[in-house]
């Protein structure tokens, strides 16, 4: 086990660089296994999650090959046997490899994918998208087995525009026959990423970005290259991170209107940001307003950044308001945030943040992946020494995290326990 011991009201001067995006790189490296030739992938984040999925790969016969962010994957040695739980329970991701497989062998024994304890997250939006395309699915226990004679392209309407349900629907119809529709997709740059990952590949992928996807299915897919792009909510993290203790700290090698809501909301509290082609640069200020967020899909407010936000919504004057609409579970970090002098109040999908209060070092628990970047924002704002524990979880998404805060001026250390 781990945890991370951090030194807080440190100022934060300089630039923090911002790796490649977790959300689309654990989408490209399944979506490889549907080529025909062997793919590179490059700004590959180091982050536990992408050691995870490539485990996956070597248990399938994938030939690996890594260098520093760069990932070459030769899917032709690819032997499509089941995937235990030990592995795909790991993360959310894991099941993209059984869409991946599925259109590419039309067959896959799996288990029930992991992630973040933030809410049910069922997978029935994705099952739908399977059998729309011909496919049966079987299930016993946490075993999934799908199976197709043929694929044909068919229209999914799903009933919330989810991620994972919109990757899963496009890897299965690249490859079937016909055309297939997504409707009430979701818009997530993470999806554009991946089409275009496909498309590079020779796949007709039309739509993505927009609630309405087409997929022409192909029957053979070409060697490619894909780029991953800058992960949005790291960025964020550190963005919010320069709202409350930067000065001039600057997020670089971003698209800043992947994180544009963020922006609004931080310039509505009065933040000093300004924002440029491939970068912003933040800086705290002891006046600033309380607001109202709501989380949405993209181009809303990210639920992934609802988390780190709240140390920040303590520091506002007044009363603010946060609506978790995404989902059910993802307050965990409140009642740390409160024992660190936070005065917050949950009331079901919603939060109270009564501002401002001074945040004091505690020893804290990262119950999930984001509700960790609060606890360490926090922490970075808090008056002496927090420990934050569980940081496993942090780990799976963001890379270096104390080397890049200790770069631009805190003081963190990783402790094995
Ligand atoms: N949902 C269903 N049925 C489904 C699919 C989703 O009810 O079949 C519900 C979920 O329970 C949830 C909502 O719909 O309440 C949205 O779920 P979605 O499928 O969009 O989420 P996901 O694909 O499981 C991805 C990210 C999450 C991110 C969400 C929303 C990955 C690997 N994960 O999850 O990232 O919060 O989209 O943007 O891409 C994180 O990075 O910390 C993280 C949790």
């Amino acid at each position: 086990m781990k945890r991370i011991k951090i030194e807080g009201e440190r100022v934060l001067e300089g630039t923090i660089k911002i790796s490649g995006a977790k959300n689309a790189a654990v989408a490209l490296v399944p979506a490889s296994l549907l080529c025909d030739e062997p793919v590179e992938i490059d700004n590959i984040p180091n982050i536990s999650d992408i050691d995870d999925l490539e485990e996956i790969l070597v248990h399938l016969g994938a030939t690996v090959e890594k260098n520093g962010s760069s990932i070459k994957i030769d899917p032709t040695t690819v032997d499509n046997k089941e995937i235990p739980d030990e592995i795909s329970s790991k993360l959310r991701a894991s099941y993209y490899f059984m869409s991946a497989l599925l259109g590419k062998y039309k067959h896959v024994e799996m288990h029930f994918p992991g992630g973040c304890s933030i809410g049910a997250r069922p997978i029935d939006q994705t099952i739908k998208g399977f059998k729309a395309l011909g496919a049966e699915v079987e299930v016993n226990g946490t075993k999934y087995t799908v199976h197709a004679k043929e694929l044909i392209g068919g229209h999914v309407y799903l009933d919330m525009p989810s991620v994972g349900a919109t990757v899963n629907t496009i890897l299965v119809a690249v490859r079937a026959k016909g055309i297939t529709t997504i409707e009430n997709a979701a818009k997530e740059p993470e999806i554009v990423n991946l089409a275009t990952f496909l498309n590079n590949m020779g796949a007709k992928i039309t739509g993505a970005g927009t609630s309405e996807i087409k997929i022409e299915g192909v029957e053979y897919l070409l060697k490619a290259f894909i780029e991953v792009i800058p992960d949005r909510i790291e960025a964020g993290t550190y963005v919010i991170a320069g709202a409350l203790m930067g000065n001039n700290l600057k997020i670089d090698q971003i698209i800043p209107e992947h994180i544009e809501m963020l922006i609004l909301k931080l310039k509505e509290m009065g933040v000093p940001i300004e924002v440029n082609i491939d970068n912003v640069i933040v800086s705290r200020s002891d006046n600033l307003k309380s607001v109202k967020v709501k989380t949405l899909g993209y181009p809303g407010f990210a639920t992934d950044l609802q988390q780190p936000l709240t140390p920040l919504l303590t520091q506002l004057t007044g009363l603010s308001e946060l609506e978790e609409t995404i989902y059910e579970n993802r307050f965990k970090n409140i009642p740390y945030l409160n024992e660190m002098g936070a005065d917050i109040k949950i009331d079901g999908r919603k939060i109270y943040v009564n501002g401002p209060t001074e945040l004091i070092g505690k020893e804290v628990t990262a119950t999930d992946l984001r509700a960790g970047a609060c606890l360490v924002l926090a922490g970075l704002k808090a008056k002496g020494t927090t420990i934050v524990n569980n940081v496993e979880f942090i780990l799976r998404g963001y890379e270096n995290i104390v080397e890049k805060l200790n770069s631009v001026g805190a003081k963190l250390e990783i402790e094995e326990i």
